[in-house]
């Protein structure tokens, strides 16, 4: 079953605790964190990290699920674990010494995952693919909510399925950025386990239907 992983970017802050009690139905809570520098936006801090994951606790005790869109991760990741993240996403981008910087995630105790921007070639992560448990396909060029879908990204998630078999390997492959009830099927039909979505779900004025809709998605 496809996996929905709602974005708070998309929430309203000034009732997050609402918000994410109200999407508990989903699988993973996606944070999109943002520096301004990496991407040209700011967002998310670990102040934000940490009561996200106080909500959850106290709820639908979903995986927090963190996107780090900041250079340098490699600086933060212990105080990302330690402010709640169960998985920590690094971009391929940002990261000269990928392999070293996966390792350290996996060291303090969070699932380790790679993102690739769209103009990313898939190639490049071939060396750590064994290292990762999540493979995180942007579908828009990271940095803002509500954007149109790449299509292009299709033949990535594609590709990242049929290497995953090839090599015997068990990562899981998210997809990020566009996507909505509409066009969730295409996605899934490429290959994606995990659906991030922003817009697509705070946008509707029922959340709960919308992830099941979601999750549902098949190939037309
Ligand atoms: C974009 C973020 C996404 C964003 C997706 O940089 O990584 O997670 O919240 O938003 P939608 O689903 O609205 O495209
Ligand atoms: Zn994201």
């Amino acid at each position: 079953m496809t996996k929905i992983a709602p974005s708070i970017l998309a929430a309203d802050f000034g009732r997050l605790a609402e918000e994410i009690a109200a999407v508990g139905s989903a699988d993973w809570l996606h944070v999109d964190v943002m520096d301004g520098h990496f991407v040209p936006n700011l967002s998310i801090g670990l102040p934000i990290v940490e009561a996200a994951k106080a909500a959850v606790k106290d709820t639908s005790k979903l995986p927090v699920d963190v996107h780090l869109m900041i250079s340098n991760p490699e600086l933060y990741i212990e105080q990302y674990r330690e402010a709640g993240a169960d998985h920590i996403l690094v971009h391929q981008e940002a990261c000269p010494h990928l392999h070293a910087v996966l390792q350290d995630i996996r060291k303090a105790g969070a699932r380790p995952g790679v993102v690739l921007n769209p103009g990313t070639s898939f190639d490049l992560i071939e060396p750590v693919l064994d290292l990762v448990e999540i493979v995180l396909i942007m579908s828009v060029n990271p940095g803002f909510g509500g954007q149109a879908f790449i299509d292009s990204s299709l033949g990535k998630i594609e590709q990242a399925a049929r290497r995953r078999g090839e090599r015997g390997l068990a990562y899981e492959i998210e997809v990020d950025g566009g996507i909505k009830v509409q066009n969730a099927g295409r996605v899934v039909s490429a290959g994606a386990d995990v659906l991030v979505v922003g817009t697509g779900i705070f946008g509707q004025p029922d959340y709960p239907p919308t992830i099941d809709e979601l999750r549902r998605s098949r190939a037309d």
